[in-house]
């Protein structure tokens, strides 16, 4: 915001003093380049110009004067605040007074100036509700003072006719807390007179459109200015640019703020038309010339709004009193004189009451607390004025501004040159215009206008305004700023009118209309008027007539004196206060926005002393700082000075400065000040502090974000240290609990242990329950799938043994079922065969054990493969079984391949179609088989006949299958023998053979040398494939062969 509002004003040059070259043209170039972006305000040095913008500007609202508030005077864009805020925050810190003269002529600002300032005190200064209450009386003075002090002229709509000094009070904590107002010179003679264009005092207007219909009929007045004399004779009682019926509402409440009661506001309304009703008394004249009322109605109204006798107050408008000796004489009145009687009392109404209102509102606002105060003064008066015809009141308006600008010359000049001194800087003077000249040719003692108008005034005999005028020409007549038509060249006689005399003011020629000087001065009122004014029953009339003048005797002081000497005791005051300027320019003469009338401005700057005022300024030095000041501001340009400068400011300063390349000659070393010569080396300052602005403002920012952050991180470790050990705590906490556990578990765990043995107690229960619970889960992952599973049942702790006991016989039993249910009616008769097997070798035979796992066949040669003339000839009985077998010749053990068929009652050796042998079951007396692994049967048959072959050696693969098959076709069990060493047997009758049987690497058949069959077997049971047992067999016959 304040970026963005420093940009904007940074059109043209802020401060004149900067100005590069110091020319009329330069500074008016600069005035209007700001103008015309709305910036109205420029500084030179701690003097502001102001330029009437004649519209409203959106810089005057609470925002702006948050801004600039205790904000250092150059830091900002020049405005009236920073004026008004400097000059407070000088007043606190160095406790001392001030005021600020506001100056320029009609029309330039100065009241709204002036108003601007009070609005930025009474927003800004600290507060109470006790204070708020003056606060609003100072505000709403205003408005009041306003209605009655201020008019339409031609200049301004709303040109203030008084002066006006305003004190404003404050207390040590700088509080407003109270106002003084000084008021000066009221025009009254507008009260009875406006030239074309202008009107009266606003408040008559206000009253006549604003008041309510009973008030006007209370006072006997009629709506509509037209009807009052007093108001019409400018011929513009409507203005565009006033609202009289609102400002009318206005005053009213702002009455009512500054504590008027009803009494006080009904007399005062009575004052305002009794004066409207004087304007409009009307006199004829007798035959004689005297004066005569011609309408009895409009006198009764100001009688009775006075309070005052009809009859008497009709004598005194009449009739002059003329006091001779003891004698009073009536002397009547010509109507000329009659309408100067009632114009003055018209006039000396109005102007008492004005004076008795200031007071009122000074009672109303005064503090009366006794403690110290300081004030800050703000002078507000009438600004120079031309006309196109110009009288006393204008002469004494100019005069009054000749004084002000004397008072500034002053004042400037002297507080630059103690500057200098007070620094020890040498100074050298500046010339100027010094309009002591025109001051003194107004004012001196015996030979200024000012005595010379009072002379004629006092002196006896005729004096009249052109009498004054001679005396002036007389008195004055080569003086270079008067001039009259008698005196001038023949040019200027020209410009002028015989009762004219011309002033050359400072701020231009005046030329004034001597007529009604003296009148005016004198500003006489007639006894007998001024005496029936004391008797008056509104208060207010006859407080103010009676303090007029108590000693009657006296003649009164004239006019043009007494503002003299108020003008004399107004300097006074001002001297002893520091000064502030403020120089307001009218920007053109028609009140139109946007307008700015080089000529009518570059006048202006020109008789106010500006460019004088501007290089005094830079007569010296163009810039000066206090060195803390000067140090604070532009330290950062300098590492030695930045952050901190540790010693004095000065020696500061001066370190800056060399760092900077300021040459010797560019500046001066004060006492507590630094002087810069030149504009451009304290812009070159400036500048690089700008620039330096922004990078410090980035470091700054950079330090205080990493301060930031540093902040934050640091926060957040603490925080994650403090989750941290919290977490840990928890954590440790609950790995304490479970160790406490573990500790009480394993305790009872070994108690357990140690005590398990016994029966269960508390010290060994759980435990047992653990091992018991472990015992049956291994249990229940270990256990054997099916009944051949060979998985060893799991060994049991000692508690569990008859349980593991029982579970296993279960277990057992269950998958029995489980397999005996699984069994098919085949198997079940394999089984049984096995069972026979089993009971008849296992154990005997070392082969069983191998035969177990395999299964038997039904047969091994099927049906088809035996010649069918053998299963012609047996087939009575039927066949129960066929294997194929190696059969050995008794004589020799010659191997041959034969089929043994097994039938209901026999066994037949087959050779293809031939039965070889057939053994009836019932001769099959004995079977051997050895003890080892071989498969050599040996039958032994019982023979009935001698012929009959002998017993039958056989070799068979399927040894074990072939003599279950024969035990359970033939139950044979019990002729089965194992034999462990040789098996004899019959060749034939009485002939005796052996087989003999050993162990060796390979199995062998072979006719051993004793002529016994020699089988040789391997130890273990060679599992041999099909074909290696073909292969074998082969081998075998090979052998024998
Ligand atoms: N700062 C301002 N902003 C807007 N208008 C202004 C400003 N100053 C003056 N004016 C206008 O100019 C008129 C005359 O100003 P005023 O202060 O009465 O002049 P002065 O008191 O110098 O005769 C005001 O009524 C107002 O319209
Ligand atoms: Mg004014």
């Amino acid at each position: 915001m304040e970026g963005a509002l420093t940009a904007r004003d940074r059109v043209g040059i802020q401060d004149f003093v900067l100005l590069d070259e110091t020319t009329e043209a330069a500074f008016l170039s600069n005035l209007k380049k700001r103008f015309s972006k709305d910036l109205i305000y420029t500084y030179i040095g701690t003097l502001l110009v102001s330029v009437n913008p004649y519209k409203e500007l959106d810089i005057y609202n609470k925002k702006q004067m948050d801004i600039y508030m205790g904000v250092n005077f150059f830091e900002l864009p020049p405005h009236i605040y920073a004026l008004a805020d400097n000059a407070y925050h000088t007043m606190l810190t160095e406790f001392n007074n001030h005021f600020i003269l506001i100056s320029g002529e009609s029309g330039a600002g100065k009241t709204e100036a002036s108003k601007k300032i009070l609005q930025y005190y009474a927003v800004s200064c600290p507060s109470t509700t006790l204070l708020n209450t003056v606060r609003d009386k100072m505000l709403m003075s205003n408005p009041v003072l306003e209605a009655f002090g201020n008019a339409k002229t031609l200049k301004n709509d709303n040109s203030s006719r008084f002066g006006k000094y305003m004190d404003i009070q404050f207390d040590s904590q700088g509080d407003a807390v109270g106002g003084h107002i000084l008021n000066y010179l009221l025009e009254k003679s507008r009260v009875v007179h406006q030239n074309h264009g202008e009107r009266n005092f606003h408040i008559f207007y206000q009253l006549v459109e604003g008041g309510s219909d009973d008030l006007l009929h209370q006072l006997g007045l009629e709506r509509g200015c037209q009807h009052y004399n007093y108001l019409t004779q400018g011929q513009c009682p409507i203005v565009p640019s006033i609202n009289d019926k609102n400002d009318w509402k206005t005053v009213k409440n702002a009455l009512q703020i500054i504590s008027f009661d009803e009494t006080a506001t009904n007399h005062l309304f009575e004052v305002i038309a009794s004066v409207l009703h004087l304007g409009n008394v009307r006199f004829d004249s007798d035959s004689k010339g005297h004066a005569l009322l011609n309408n009895n109605t409009e006198l009764h109204w100001v009688s009775n709004l006075l309070g005052v006798d009809a009859h008497r107050l009709q004598e005194g408008l009449t009739f002059r009193k003329i006091e001779a000796k003891k004698d009073q004489v009536l002397s009547p009145f010509t109507t000329d004189h009659a309408i100067y009687a009632r114009d003055a009392l018209a006039k000396a109404i109005y102007g008492q009451t004005f004076t008795w209102l200031v007071n009122r509102i000074n009672e109303s606002m005064e503090n009366e607390d006794p403690s110290r105060k300081t004030v800050i003064g703000l002078l507000d008066i009438y600004g120079f004025e031309v006309f196109y015809v110009n009288s006393f009141e204008q002469f004494c308006i100019n005069y009054c501004n000749e004084k002000l600008q004397q008072l500034f010359i002053e004042l400037t000049l002297k507080s630059e040159q103690e500057e200098y001194e007070a620094e020890g800087i040498e100074w050298e003077p500046v010339q100027f215009f010094n309009n002591k000249i025109i001051c003194d040719l107004i004012e001196e003692k015996h030979t200024g206008i000012i005595s010379l108008l009072d002379e004629e005034c006092l002196r006896p005999g005729d004096a009249t305004d052109l009498t004054f005028l001679e005396r002036l020409e007389e008195k004055m007549g080569n003086h270079p700023h008067f001039v009259t038509h008698k005196l001038a060249d023949k040019m200027t006689r020209k410009t002028l009118e015989r009762g004219d005399f011309r002033l050359l003011h400072y701020a231009g020629e005046v030329t004034y209309c001597v007529v009604g000087f003296l009148d005016k001065n004198n500003d006489l009122l007639y006894r007998n008027i001024k005496d029936l004014m004391c008797q008056s029953k509104n208060d207010i009339v006859k407080e103010c007539f009676s303090s007029m003048d108590p000693d009657s005797r006296r003649r009164p002081e004239t006019v043009v004196t007494q503002f003299k000497s108020s003008l004399q005791k107004l300097t006074e005051i001002l001297v002893a206060k520091e000064a502030w300027y403020i120089r307001c320019l009218k920007s053109n003469e028609s009140k139109q926005s946007g307008q700015f009338d080089e000529a009518l401005i570059r006048h202006q700057v020109k008789y106010l002393g500006l460019m004088e005022h501007l290089r005094v300024r830079r007569a010296g030095f163009a810039y000066r700082r206090k060195y803390d000041v000067f140090l604070k501001r532009y330290k950062p340009l300098c590492p030695a000075t930045w952050p901190h400068w540790r010693g004095v400011a000065a020696d500061g300063v001066e370190v800056l400065v060399q760092h900077l390349g300021y040459l010797p000659d560019e500046y001066k070393m004060g006492r507590t000040k630094i002087f810069i010569r030149h504009p451009r080396t304290l812009f070159a300052t400036e500048d690089a502090y700008e620039k330096c602005k922004h990078e410090l403002a980035t470091r700054i920012q950079a330090k205080y974000k990493g301060y930031r952050a540093k902040g934050e991180y640091r926060k957040q470790k603490e925080a994650a240290t403090k989750i941290e050990s919290c977490w840990r705590g928890t954590q440790a906490r609950k790995e304490k609990e479970k160790r406490a556990w573990a500790v009480k578990v394993i305790k009872k765990f070994i108690k357990g242990y140690m005590t398990r043995g016994q029966a269960k107690n508390t010290d060994n229960s759980e435990y047992l329950a653990f091992v018991r619970q472990n015992y049956l889960n291994r249990l229940r992952d270990n256990l054997p799938k099916t009944v051949l599973d060979k998985t060893p049942w799991l060994t049991p702790p000692a508690v569990l043994t008859e349980t593991s006991e029982m579970l296993r016989k279960l277990h057992y039993r269950l998958m029995v079922r489980k397999y005996v249910r699984g069994i098919t009616p085949q198997k079940k008769a394999q089984f049984e065969m096995k069972l026979i097997t089993s009971s008849v070798f296992k154990g005997k035979k070392d082969s069983y054990p191998q035969s177990v796992a395999h299964p038997f066949a039904d047969t091994r040669i099927s049906e088809e493969d035996i010649n069918t003339r053998v299963i012609q000839m047996i087939r009575n009985e039927r066949i129960k079984y066929c294997v194929p077998v190696i059969k050995y010749d008794r004589n020799g053990f010659k191997p041959r391949q034969r089929q043994l068929i097994l039938t209901q009652t026999a066994v037949y050796v087959v050779e293809e179609a031939k039965i070889k042998q057939r053994v009836l079951y019932t001769s099959l007396k004995e079977i051997s088989v050895s003890n080892l692994t071989d498969s050599t049967i040996v039958f032994h048959i019982t023979r009935e006949e001698p012929k009959q072959k002998g017993d039958l050696v056989v070799q068979c693969d399927h040894l074990f299958e072939l003599l279950t098959k024969l035990c359970v076709i033939a139950n044979k069990q019990n002729a089965i023998k194992v034999v462990q060493g040789s098996i004899n047997f019959e060749i034939q009758a009485g002939k005796g053979g052996a087989v003999d049987f050993s162990t060796g690497p390979e199995p062998m058949v072979y006719k051993a040398k004793n002529g016994h069959l020699m089988v040789e077997t391997t130890k273990e049971m060679i599992t041999m494939s099909a074909e290696n047992t073909s292969a074998q067999k082969e081998m075998n016959l090979r052998n024998l062969g």
